[in-house]
């Protein structure tokens, strides 16, 4: 075996797998997995940008009125979006439980406490969020109070998204398992920041495309919120927070990939980023050109951009599963082997406890006891202990067959025609071997 390969089987703990079938065809649980997580983070893309735009909107709301008012409408946005982020959560989450059952319960439970405490952190942010909404008159002369609570929300929202990533990223390594203790050193593996950055980025560029079609939608009452802000300057604000954050993607991408143990890079994960990625460059040249034109030009791409960054993000998505398949490759053969033995050890132990129950039943048994079991199989449907059936009772026999053991075992191997008003009885010479013949005699021998 190669030295390296021996080092990773000491060190890595190979567990079996539960050896039940998937509900559904492989390939079809990836596609839902792949889909369902994309819709899922599209919202919580949309929720974390939402949130810290609003946070930043409501501090420069301080000098300026239309500010304020800008970050109200994008706060009523966040729970919206927030609801649609847990919803869709729940589909990716199914699946990839049923997909990488002993993965991803290796790295929930690696990371125990801190993946519990997603539950009250994500009832606090939410709540904080309402609360946050709802007191925006009621707060009016504390601002500061009220940009705290944001504030906290902002920060928890920040945080949630890394512990979902840094345990979706523990999952991948299984020869790390063994050295991970918690929370914190699962974030020291080499790629957790790099692409905790990306998806950041990821948040802004894509609320920045959101807030250019919600605030530039024909029938949204722009003019009679703001009084200086147009609506011509907020488009070009959402494409300009798109292009830019679309730009330090570009940048934080390849370290990404730099970043990610090579286990799981191949040419087919490179092949479909470099393609993900080139979709993007027109939709950026396109909201460049929509910036630098005038108030009529600016929608004139938006679809286009739309369709080219979402197919961007289809390829980002099907790269991250594609990386999944590649590390987990060879950890899930080992996998499994293991199952497999496990199956074969179960099945040969099993077997050899029913071989011995049995051996021990046959050896705790006695002679006579044995005949009876052979007798009820056999010959009960017409024998009968002390009453005539379709032929004598058992103490019939005995009498007549009283110390003539080999008479009796003659007559069960062929029986003859005795008895005028009595039926012909069938022979047993090919059905019993000659030791249930010795235990039948000695039973019926027995009976008085
Ligand atoms: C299909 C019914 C049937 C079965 C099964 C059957 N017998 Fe009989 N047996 C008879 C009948 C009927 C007679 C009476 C035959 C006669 O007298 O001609 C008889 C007679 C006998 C006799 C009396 C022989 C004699 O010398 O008078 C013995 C002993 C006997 N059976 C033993 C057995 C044993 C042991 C088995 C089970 C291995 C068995 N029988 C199964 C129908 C059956």
């Amino acid at each position: 075996m190669l030295p390296s390969l021996y080092i990773f089987l000491q060190t890595t703990p190979v567990p079996k797998d539960i050896p039940l079938p998937l509900p559904l065809p492989e390939w079809l649980l990836i596609i839902l997995l792949v889909v369902s997580f994309l819709v899922h983070i599209l919202f919580v893309n949309l929720m974390v940008g939402g949130s810290i735009l609003t946070l930043i909107s409501q501090i420069k709301g301080l000098k300026n009125k239309d500010y304020d008012t800008l970050a109200h409408e994008i706060a009523n946005t966040i729970t919206v979006n927030k609801s649609m982020a847990v919803v869709m959560g729940i589909a990716p989450l199914l699946c990839i439980n049923v997909l990488y059952t002993i993965y991803f319960y290796s790295a929930n439970a690696l990371t125990g406490l801190m993946w519990l405490a997603i539950i009250p952190l994500v009832t606090i942010a939410f709540l904080l969020t309402y609360l946050h909404k709802f007191t925006w008159k009621a707060m009016e002369n504390h601002k500061a109070i009220h940009i705290s609570i944001l504030a906290i929300a902002v920060l928890l929202f920040l945080f949630i998204p890394l512990i979902f990533l840094t345990n979706i990223n523990l999952m991948l390594f299984p020869e790390k398992w063994g050295s991970i203790k918690g929370f914190i050193s699962a974030l020291t593996l080499p790629n957790v920041f790099p692409r905790y950055l990306h998806f950041i980025f990821a948040s802004l560029s894509i609320t920045g495309l959101f807030l250019h079609w919600y605030m530039g939608r024909k029938n949204y009452p722009f003019e009679n919120l703001f009084t200086q802000l147009t609506r011509f300057e907020l488009k070009k604000k959402g494409y300009s927070l798109t292009l830019v954050a679309s730009l330090i993607q570009f940048l934080i991408g390849p370290i990404v990939l730099l970043t990610l143990p090579s286990k799981g890079i191949g040419w087919n994960l490179v092949f479909i980023i470099i393609i993900g990625a080139s979709f993007a460059i027109p939709a950026m040249w396109m909201m460049w050109k929509g910036i630098n034109g005038n108030e009529k030009t600016i929608d004139k791409d938006f679809y286009k951009v739309v369709i080219l960054m979402s197919i961007t993000v289809v390829f980002m998505g099907s790269g991250r599963q594609i990386y999944r398949a590649n590390s987990l490759e060879k950890h899930r053969e080992l996998v499994r082997l293991k199952t497999e033995e496990f199956k074969k050890i179960k099945k040969e132990a099993l077997t050899k406890e029913k071989e011995e129950k049995t051996k021990e039943v046959n050896m705790s048994m006695t002679l006579e006891q044995k005949g009876e079991k052979v007798f009820n199989q056999y010959c009960s449907a017409c024998h009968k202990p002390k009453d005539k059936l379709v032929g004598p009772p058992i103490t019939e026999m005995a009498s007549i067959y009283k110390d003539n053991k080999s008479g009796l075992q003659n007559w069960i191997k062929k029986p003859g025609k005795k008895r005028p008003d009595y039926p012909q009885m069938p022979s047993f010479e090919t059905q019993l071997k000659q030791d249930q013949l010795d235990q039948l005699s000695a039973y019926i021998l027995t009976i008085k």
